[in-house]
């Protein structure tokens, strides 16, 4: 039996690792974690992250070829393959802070696996990471080898949360990089067998170490590049009295252009685009592509200017002060059907209206008052730093209290923010969310979910992204 040991139960390990087990029941698959905490919800009824579909596909095959452990080094030690899923942040200080990727926890897991290890692994690098690491990762491997030997394969994660389930069932393609030897070779032929199991052979590409590498940061930097595209093109419909839904159904009926990923918004978030597009930025840097480096850094720039935009415009529609007024936030986390609040929009968003002193009455279908607080209070970049969740800050914030539900929220509030699409918002009463709030009563849409003819009829003023007053 193939045993597959993963290492970091996170956002990607656990999903993926769960998804492998289940399509492949002839392989024994454990995702450890130095998380206690986090071990001990995979191994419980409410699993750590909230993903539509994941609890399924866990309850089939847990305790059966799934297994979750914080035995680290007894599943590393056993394991003929080694998934390195572990978080890759930005880092805060020191050499490249603010941009490079800190690969702490990938250079102490691969040590690890150096020290444990009693016969040859493939090792994998699930984890997004800059181009090249594998060739320190070989390094320290190597060096440490006792004997041992590795093969470094590339397998970058193309899922996004929410959909994760139906992407990694489903995949557009499987990327495999690894070395152009003989053992490499075949080091890629036993992770295809793996994934052969439900991907048709044809969408699993095979490539070199550096261009798997690169490929994962290139896509991401192409899918934000999209967001802020159309977000920019969002500020011009704004000044000319374009719609910009209008627009991006005009531009994504180009099939050389496509439909997806057009939607304007209030800005991107999640765990991966900023950092990763960060880290590209440094590694072009690094390489004296400095022009190649200033166009990829402008997505950053264009989003954060769409999130300040978005602060500038409710408070100017608020007669330019929202000084004491109560703003409910429809939605914190960064996209609907995930609880995660990595770099979410919200985050800006709240810390912008609470420096022009609004009260906030945050409701989010799965975020928690401890999330919310402990983001609000965080520094930038230090969310991914602590290895273990840290409880929430003792000072919460005192502008902020946490609903129940969007009525709740928008109770005697001035104005409501949507920041998350969830679908429950579409659906709302909005005429009895209109009665009970302050007039004028403003909507702020974020996300173009919005009816906005329907808002207008029954008193809202309303703004929304790219669309004309
Ligand atoms: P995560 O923070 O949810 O999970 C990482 C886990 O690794 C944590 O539970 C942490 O405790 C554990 N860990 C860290 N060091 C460890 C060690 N030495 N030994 C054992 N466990 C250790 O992160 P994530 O969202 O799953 O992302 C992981 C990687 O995958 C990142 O590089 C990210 O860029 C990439 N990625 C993420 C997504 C996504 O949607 N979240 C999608 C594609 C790729
Ligand atoms: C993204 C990519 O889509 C995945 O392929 C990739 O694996 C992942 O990053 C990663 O490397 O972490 P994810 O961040 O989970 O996935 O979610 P997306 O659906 O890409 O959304 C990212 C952000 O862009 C969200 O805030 C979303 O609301 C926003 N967005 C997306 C828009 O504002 N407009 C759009 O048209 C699409």
């Amino acid at each position: 039996m193939v045993k597959i040991c993963c290492i970091g139960a996170g956002y990607v390990g656990g999903p993926t690792m769960a998804v492998i087990a289940l399509n492949c029941p002839s392989i024994e698959v454990a995702v450890v974690d130095i998380s206690v905490s986090r071990i001990s919800a995979w191994n419980g009824d409410q699993l750590p992250i909230y993903e539509p579909g994941l609890d399924e596909v866990v309850k089939q095959c847990r305790g059966k070829n799934l297994f979750f452990s914080t035995d680290v080094e007894k599943h590393v030690s056993e394991a003929d393959i080694i998934f390195v899923s572990v978080n890759t942040p930005t880092k805060t200080r020191g050499l490249g802070a603010g941009k490079a990727a800190d690969l702490t926890y990938w250079e102490s897991a691969a040590r690890m696996i150096a020290d444990v290890s009693k016969s040859n692994k493939i090792v994998v690098e699930k984890s997004t990471v800059p181009v090249k690491t594998a060739e320190a990762i070989e390094r320290i491997l190597r060096h440490n080898s006792k004997g041992i030997k590795y093969q470094i394969l590339s397998n970058p994660e193309f899922l996004a949360e929410g959909t994760a389930i139906q992407n990694l069932f489903n995949p557009d393609r499987v990327l495999i990089g690894g070395r152009e030897t003989p053992d490499g070779l075949k080091a890629i032929q036993v992770l295809k067998d793996v994934y052969a199991h439900w991907v048709p052979e044809d969408r699993i590409i095979t490539t070199n170490l550096w261009s798997a590498e690169l490929s994962k940061l290139a896509a991401n930097a192409f899918l934000a590049q999209r967001i802020s595209s159309v977000n920019a093109m969002s500020a011009l419909c704004e000044a000319t009295g374009a719609d910009v839904s209008q627009v991006s159904h005009a531009v994504g009926k180009d099939s050389r252009i496509g439909p997806k990923f057009l939607n304007a918004s209030v800005g991107f978030g999640g765990s991966c685009f900023q950092k990763d597009i960060l880290n590209l930025v440094y590694v072009c840097e690094c390489n004296g592509l400095l022009e190649v480096a200033t166009y990829w850094k402008q997505v950053i720039k264009v989003n954060d200017y769409q999130k300040n935009r978005f602060v500038n415009r409710i408070v100017s529609s608020m007669f330019n002060t929202v000084s004491g007024k109560k703003i409910a936030i429809l939605g914190f986390a960064f996209k609907k059907d995930t609880g995660d609040t990595r770099e979410t929009p919200a985050i800006d968003v709240c810390k912008g209206l609470m420096g022009d002193k609004a009260r906030l009455s945050i409701y989010d279908p799965q975020v928690t008052e401890d999330q919310i607080q402990r983001d609000l209070t965080m520094n930038k970049f230090d969310w991914d730093h602590p290895i273990h969740l840290q409880p929430a800050s003792p000072t919460s914030v005192k502008q902020v209290s946490v609903a129940w539900d969007a009525y709740a929220a928008t109770k005697d509030a001035h104005a409501l923010c949507i920041l998350t699409e969830w679908d429950e918002f579409k659906t709302l009463d909005y005429q009895r969310i209109f009665d009970n709030m302050q007039k004028p009563a403003f909507v702020f849409d974020g996300r173009n979910i919005m009816n906005v003819e329907m808002l207008r009829e029954i008193g809202f003023i309303v703004y929304s992204i790219g669309k004309p007053l």
